[in-house]
């Protein structure tokens, strides 16, 4: 059992070059990459101006459900700008989920606010919306026509909730309690393109939305991002602050402070490709986190990842949970196990309510993330997964299991 929730032990990366490496999370590209690539460069659109960049944009906010979508260098860029339009303000304060890849929070440094951690629930691992109830209702106050923290007195403006592993937040009771207290929504909806909560597309539900297509995303440009909002003031500006705030098409005339944000048409045109495919990507995943729940049923210790009765998961990180002492060793010594065999995993995000970089002093303890990134392990999971590699996956599993509990792994 790990002792403590800092894990100070350095991983070793495994070398991917073994021929029966079967890595976490690769890119599939199998569609019109190469030919809408050679196309860019045929032309000579290859900067951030050119047809790809307005298509995509499209693309995606066809996709999603939105009027506009605005494309960005990443998700990370996204999600600046998103906290820039939605008015939060230098000492504010912006509620997000503790469970969650660092980028968002750090967005919400970049504007100068604080980030208040919600606990992730138990069974789906998302935003639990009765933190968020709670910290509003009973942590804040109402004064001068805004709410405000009663512990910090700082202004809350804002909540991320974060849609974790492709999986949506249960956005109902946030987005009820959002509108009673003026704060906006920002989905970070960067893990879970496709995803719908109560039949809608995550990212058309709250006031914005932040997609990423970095390399291990259900689809990838390399490295890029995407705003999606139905508010078309927001929309203009959107574009305005992504390319440095420029005020006139010719003259270099800036009226206030912008970003080299724009995503490159080279870049736009492999999001095409991948978008095209998307469906099929989706399909490919639904296959693997069935294959692993039939797979390791019955393992003791093992939890496999479910999908709530209102959600329709796109299964983007496949991830099981272990319970060390039923399965016999904790999920790193399942990882450095797997490891030693050739096949990569991953265990969760360090809660970032307990991170150097953001530790929050007031902060009580949020259990339920501090567990799940203890016993969290992501599976291999690309798109291109063939069944024979996650079947190799899954005996490997049943076989450290055997071991494990007869002793013969130990335990940290
Ligand atoms: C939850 C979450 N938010 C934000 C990001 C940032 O996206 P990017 O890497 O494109 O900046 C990522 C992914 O990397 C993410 O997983």
């Amino acid at each position: 059992m790990l002792s403590q929730l800092m894990i100070t032990e350095k991983s070793k990366p495994i070398s991917p070059s073994t021929p029966d490496f079967i890595p976490l999370a690769v890119p599939a590209i199998q569609g019109n990459e190469w030919r809408y690539i050679k196309e860019c460069l045929d032309t000579n659109w290859v900067s951030s101006v050119g047809p790809f960049v307005e298509r995509f944009e499209n693309a995606i906010a066809a996709q999603v459900g939105t009027r506009f979508a605005v494309a960005t260098v990443n998700g990370t860029a996204a999600l600046h700008v998103a906290l820039l339009l939605a008015g939060v303000k230098p000492a504010d304060e912006v509620l997000v989920s503790t469970l969650t890849f660092i980028a968002p929070v750090n967005a919400i440094r970049y504007v100068g606010a604080w980030p208040v951690f919600i606990d992730a629930d138990q069974d789906y691992w998302q935003m639990e919306p009765s933190g968020v109830v709670d910290f509003l209702e009973r942590g804040c106050h109402w004064q001068n026509g805004a709410l405000h923290n009663r512990l910090t007195g700082r202004r809350v403006s804002a909540i991320i909730p974060v849609h974790i592993l492709g999986h949506p937040v249960n956005l109902d009771p946030i987005l009820e309690i959002a509108r009673k207290y003026r704060l906006k929504v920002i989905e970070d909806a960067t893990e879970s393109l496709g995803a719908m909560y109560k039949g809608r597309r995550v990212g058309s539900i709250g006031d914005i939305a932040a997609f990423s297509f970095n390399g291990n995303k259900i689809i990838t440009t390399g490295g890029g991002g995407m705003l999606a909002t139905s508010n078309e003031e927001w929309a203009r500006k959107a574009k305005h602050l992504t390319t440095q705030a420029k005020d006139d098409p010719i003259e270099y005339i800036h009226s206030e402070i912008g970003y080299n944000y724009r995503l490159t048409n080279l870049l736009a045109a492999m999001g095409c490709a991948q978008l095209e495919q998307l469906e099929s990507f989706m399909a490919a995943k639904q296959r693997i986190a069935t294959r692993y729940a039939e797979g390791l049923q019955g393992l003791p210790g093992i939890s496999t990842m479910k999908e709530a009765p209102w959600a329709s998961s796109v299964w983007w990180l496949y991830t099981i949970l272990i319970d060390s002492s039923a399965f016999g060793t904790d999920s790193r010594g399942l990882m450095r196990s797997l490891s030693s065999r050739n096949i990569q995993t991953r265990p969760l995000w360090q809660p970032i309510h307990l991170s150097e970089a953001h530790k929050d002093r007031n902060q009580t303890k949020l259990p339920i993330a501090e567990k799940l990134y203890l016993q969290a392990l992501s599976l291999p999971c690309s798109a291109g997964l063939t069944e024979e590699e996650q079947s190799r996956v899954i005996e490997e599993i049943r076989t450290i299991a055997a071991s494990a509990s007869s002793g013969e792994i130990p335990c940290n």
